[in-house]
């Protein structure tokens, strides 16, 4: 029996909701996963360059982990995987090869971990519930995690709604843009951030895109990743003047997005702007809608 799934790449925070938000893109890995004789592990596309096809590959070692939980046995794998999303783009690459894995092995032994249990295991191997959620739930997730029991709620995004995501062409570690993260946060940070992205929830659920760009502003980590995204500070202030709804840096960037009401009639002037804001500071980017 072989398992097949398509899961979808994502974008975490959304401004304020910093390891808490995540929306779901439609840009998709493809998995499929069987039993076989020996392991052999095949990547198709150029985002998986450069990707170890050995044991120590992530799809094999997270399988592992699911069939470790359930208390069975499979050892060697044929595991093949296409993937769309650009890596360390802060487009949650690795979240989707992760709930792709969690998803295809407990498939493939008849489904013993529940939805919740999967969550939890992706939240603890990528540490930090928001990409993970939104690849598994889809929609738009609010997310808590304690260490030990990850929370969600999801909530479709109104069908009015788009993403603008401007990819610039260099890649950026997530642990290099924690680093640049204070350790300590003032509580009136503290507070401006969690009243945004209360904010930020409701709007989403009640559809009132007239809250969006005050409810992404955060100033608890985008001000810190400024400086390894040149253009990104304009381009979120500028962006819901020239037509988007709101702006984010996508998860740990380098993305940067906008939410963009589907009617909007400066979509491609605003893609223009944020493309051209990139290059007069030194950055290549492509568009994706
Ligand atoms: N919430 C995480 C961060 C997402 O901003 O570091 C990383 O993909």
């Amino acid at each position: 029996n072989i398992v097949r799934v398509k899961v979808p790449a994502s974008t975490a925070n959304l401004g304020p909701g910093f390891d808490s938000l995540g929306m779901a893109l439609t840009l998709y890995s493809y998995i499929e996963m069987q039993q076989a004789e020996e392991t052999c592990i095949v990547l198709h596309g150029e985002h998986l360059d450069g990707i170890p096809t050995d044991k120590s590959n992530l799809i094999y070692k997270v399988a592992q982990r699911v069939f470790e939980e359930a208390g069975v046995e499979i050892p060697e794998l044929s595991i093949s995987m296409y993937s769309e999303v650009p890596l360390t783009r802060g487009l949650g690459s690795s979240a989707s090869a992760i709930i792709g894995a969690l998803v295809a092995a407990n498939e493939l032994i008849g489904s013993p971990l529940s939805k919740d249990r999967l969550f939890t295991l992706a939240t603890q191997i990528e540490k930090h519930p928001d990409n993970v959620g939104a690849s598994l739930f889809g929609g738009f997730v609010a997310t808590a995690w304690d260490g030990d029991n990850a929370h969600y709620v999801k909530i479709d995004p109104p069908k009015e709604l788009e993403i603008l995501a401007v990819i610039p062409h260099f890649q950026l570690s997530t642990s290099k843009a924690r680093e640049a993260l204070p350790k300590v946060l003032s509580l009136q940070d503290a507070v401006y951030n969690i009243s945004r992205s209360s904010l930020l929830v409701g709007a989403v659920a009640a559809g009132r895109y007239d809250l969006l760009a005050a409810a992404m502003r955060d100033r608890l980590h985008q001000p810190y990743r400024a400086e390894l995204v040149p253009g990104m500070a304009e381009i979120l202030e500028q962006a819901p003047l020239r037509g988007a709804l709101g702006a984010s840096l996508s998860g740990a960037g380098p993305t940067v997005l906008a939410l963009v009401h589907r009617e909007e009639d400066q979509k491609h002037e605003l893609e223009n702007y944020m493309l051209q804001t990139m290059k007069s500071h030194g950055l290549e980017a492509d568009t994706l809608w």
